[in-house]
């Protein structure tokens, strides 16, 4: 009888390791991704009649029972039934993450029984035009942050210089959102769906080497890619001759520091280089003049996880799902204060609404929302009464919210927005690179201008209005020019968050 209990250092840090241990004395146990129902791991799978059965959550404490359980094929409290028939996962569409949970990781058969490398045999077939083309139908935009469309970025670098010369693939798992986890959880479950992007986008712009570039708090992740690469080397998926074809390709993990603005592309490559992680003035963008000051596609985890199945079920399919400009489907963080917390992949277009009370099940306070921020540490706050906003790019746009790496945090009517715009400035005080004045200067000079507010100093809030414009609009990169949405939509939505306060407030919202 076959077991599954997750690898995925969430299922880890909650006892996944004793417990695998401990089944292990008796059946063979896979370890796995997470299916992404992080309130339900370590959740155990057992395969009967090609049916896989979840139990969970199953701490160490319950192995024993759970183990009597699958044995006799008995009732257990923790009894799940089909996973794939919960309603957290009937109700997705799992086309990037569709093998994330179900396959031994570092398994190239099994990738391959599941669909793996139809795209990247497709497009040694097609060629870097008709590649590029493909992408550019399916509608993909960039999944870390500013949505710019990917199929673009390709033909940019495709396009930048003589074939000879070097070009390159970076690829961006720095994830430093709070509340984001998608590209951890994809490299923790399907790492070698990430090395087919790569050497998919690799063969698309002619470039022979590729870099992920994973921040030093996954540790997982970096030995689980470092070890999906060593097997994509023995199966002939990277090398000299990708498939057999004439294409050369291969990558290596490269391990980043731990700075927000490291995330940054141009922030990225200096570090990449071995420079510290100082942003870059653009022009020159990174198609053109990147890694090494040669040609580089810089993409996000996700956007290039995207591509095989793009590949290998065409542009066309991908574009029918979604809504508006926002084509295809996107992996959805849920976090914070909310029930039912964790991965859930569906086409563009959910609203705000149902993404929280449905498949989040509202607080896990018991408590109305209040607001989730949308897009990481530098997304606006966007009110309960804006939920019904559908989750797309411009669609958020028009309630001034980003879209971002798609993480949700959700806050109950106890938080306190003051404090959370406090900790927006803070955030970027700490983690400025320090090349631009509003951002260096004008984030320190936000902290101190709202810790006034909070000691019932209202004139400081037209000051900190004024402050957040000339940090919106004169700071070299979104890091300083990000930082005022979630300071201003919560001084806009949320204005008694910030009047009438002499004395400090209760600690709600930390
Ligand atoms: C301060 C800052 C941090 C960022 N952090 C990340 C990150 O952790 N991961 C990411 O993919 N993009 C991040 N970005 C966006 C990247 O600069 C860039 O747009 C992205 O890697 C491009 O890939 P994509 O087009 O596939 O999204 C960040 C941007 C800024 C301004
Ligand atoms: S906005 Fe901040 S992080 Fe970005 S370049 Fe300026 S100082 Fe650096």
């Amino acid at each position: 009888m076959r077991v599954w209990v997750p690898l995925d250092a969430a299922a880890r840090a909650l006892g996944a390791d004793a417990v695998a241990e401990a089944l292990g004395r008796e059946f063979t146990v896979t370890r796995n991704g997470t299916r992404g129902m992080v309130w339900l791991e370590p959740l155990v799978e057992v395969e009967r009649d090609g049916v896989r059965h979840g139990y969970g959550p199953v701490g160490p404490e319950d192995a024993a029972s759970v183990a009597q359980a699958i044995r006799s094929g008995g009732d257990h409290p923790l009894a799940l039934g089909p996973v794939e028939e919960l309603p957290w996962m009937k109700a997705q569409t799992r086309l990037t993450f569709a093998r994330v949970g179900v396959i031994d990781p570092l398994s190239v058969e099994e990738y391959q029984a599941h669909g793996g490398l139809e795209g990247l045999r497709r497009a040694i077939g097609m060629g870097s035009e008709p590649i590029v083309a493909e992408v550019v139908e399916s509608g993909l935009r960039g999944r870390g942050g500013a949505g710019f469309p990917t199929g673009i970025k390709w033909k940019t670098v495709a396009a930048a210089a003589a074939a000879a010369e070097r070009k390159y693939i970076v690829c961006n798992a720095d994830e430093g959102d709070s509340g984001s986890f998608a590209d951890r959880m994809l490299m923790e479950g399907d790492p070698l769906v990430l090395i087919e992007g790569m050497a998919i986008a690799g063969i698309a712009v002619g470039a022979v080497q590729g870099y992920v570039y994973i921040r030093s708090e996954y540790p997982d992740a970096i030995r689980l890619m470092e070890a999906a690469i060593g097997k994509a080397r023995q199966a002939g998926i990277l090398g000299q001759s990708v498939l057999g074809s004439a294409h050369a390709y291969d990558m290596e993990v490269r391990v980043g520091a731990g700075a927000y603005v490291c995330g940054e592309e141009t922030s990225l490559l200096n570090s990449l280089e071995g420079k510290r992680g100082v942003v870059r003035a653009k022009p020159p963008i990174p198609a053109l003049e990147g890694f090494l000051g040669r040609p580089t596609v810089v993409n996000n985890v996700i956007s290039l996880a995207s591509v095989p199945w793009i590949l290998a079920h065409g542009g066309a399919e991908y574009a029918k799902l979604g809504i508006g400009r926002s084509k295809g489907t996107i992996p959805i963080q849920i976090a914070g204060n909310v029930r039912h917390g964790g991965l859930f992949e569906a086409a563009f277009g959910m609203s705000l609404r149902q993404i929280v009370e449905e498949i989040g099940g509202g607080t896990a306070s018991g408590r109305p929302v209040k607001a989730a921020q949308v897009g990481g540490p530098l997304g606006s706050y966007i009110p309960h009464w804006n939920f019904d906003v559908p989750f797309g790019y411009e669609e958020l746009a028009t309630k001034e919210g980003l879209l971002g790496h798609a993480g949700i945090t959700v806050f109950d009517d106890s938080a306190d927005m003051l404090k959370l715009a406090r900790f927006a400035m803070e955030f970027c005080a700490v983690e400025s690179c320090g090349k631009c004045t509003p951002c260096r200067i004008g984030s320190v000079r936000g902290v101190e201008t709202i810790d006034r507010i909070a000691q019932g100093d209202e004139t400081g809030i037209p000051i900190l209005t004024d402050l957040c414009n000339t940090m919106k609009w004169g700071s070299l990169c979104a890091l300083g020019g990000f930082a005022p949405f979630p300071v201003m939509s919560a001084l806009t939505h949320f204005p008694d968050d910030f009047r009438g306060r002499s004395e400090p407030r209760k600690e709600a919202a930390e």
